[in-house]
């Protein structure tokens, strides 16, 4: 899906360089769901925003779904792309299905095969029922979800998500991690989120990326070797688990 080589990402505030994160090369596979973690301040969301092409590498290339870019990914290919938002970034004077209309506005996407895409999309997250509520008439964890089918609603090849639990309680986000997970499983598109919690990681991620405190050390990547169908509530019962979440302490 992307192929990323030798990125770096550089701020200037009043002439003042802030190294976001420097020469960093990976890959993010095709139908994988693919977690970024590390501290504050370490470039995840620079890096994912990279990705979504809102922000320009300084140097370094992208190569996305075969076609390769030496500045940034380009506009054109937005309508491939789907963002999840750390707070869910709704129109509020919208309802829920017009919330989901919006992309397809602006993508110039008509027709009945697009509005029943709406529904087809507002039913995997559950939320049918609720196409003609307005945001404020939702909780927290609804409001997340609308956030995703709203991401996923213009059949976009990979879904970006920057801490979109992180704004919920630690109840809600567990549900919606699962949640997030099963929608996943259903629709195989590749999924990269970031996250500061290293549960959230294990459970949802294939493989995780732990960016360093220190910029010049490379970020890590760590295979999870749990199957898919052992991803699940009871995963913190799994002794796989149990050592993944041990081990990779020392990372967070
Ligand atoms: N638009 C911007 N202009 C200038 N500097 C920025 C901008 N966005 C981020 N930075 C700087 O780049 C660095 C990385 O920020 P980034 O937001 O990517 O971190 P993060 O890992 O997502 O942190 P957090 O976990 O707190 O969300 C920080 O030093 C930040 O101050
Ligand atoms: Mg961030």
């Amino acid at each position: 899906m992307y192929k990323i080589s030798n990125l770096s990402k550089e701020y200037y505030i009043k002439k003042n360089r802030v190294v976001a994160f420097k020469d960093i090369s990976f890959d993010i596979k095709k139908m994988e769901f693919f977690c970024i973690m590390g501290p504050s301040g370490c470039g995840k969301s620079s890096l994912l925003k990279t990705l979504f092409g809102i922000e320009k590498p300084t140097a370094g290339q992208i190569v996305f779904e075969g076609r390769k870019y030496d500045n940034g990914i380009p506009s054109s290919e937005f309508k491939n792309i789907g963002f999840v938002y750390q707070n869910e970034n709704l129109l509020p004077w919208r309802s829920v299905e017009g919330n989901l209309k919006l992309p397809l506005e602006i993508f110039g996407y008509k027709g009945q095969k697009w509005l029943e895409r709406i529904a087809e999309m507002l039913k995997l997250v559950g939320l049918y029922e609720y196409k003609n509520a307005i945001p404020r008439e939702l909780s927290g964890g609804m409001k997340q979800r609308v956030g995703i089918a709203r991401a996923l609603v213009y059949d976009p090849d990979v879904i970006l998500m920057d801490q979109p639990f992180s704004a919920l309680d630690a109840i809600t986000r567990n549900l919606l991690a699962n949640e997030f997970l099963s929608i996943w499983k259903k629709t195989k598109k590749t999924f990269v989120m970031v996250t500061n919690d290293l549960h959230e990681a294990i459970l949802c991620g294939q493989r995780v990326l732990f960016f360093s405190t220190d910029q010049d050390v490379k970020p890590e990547i760590i295979d999870i070797d749990i199957p898919s169908e052992e991803r699940n509530q009871d995963i913190v019962f799994n002794k796989r688990y149990k050592e993944l979440r041990s081990d990779l302490q020392q990372y967070v």
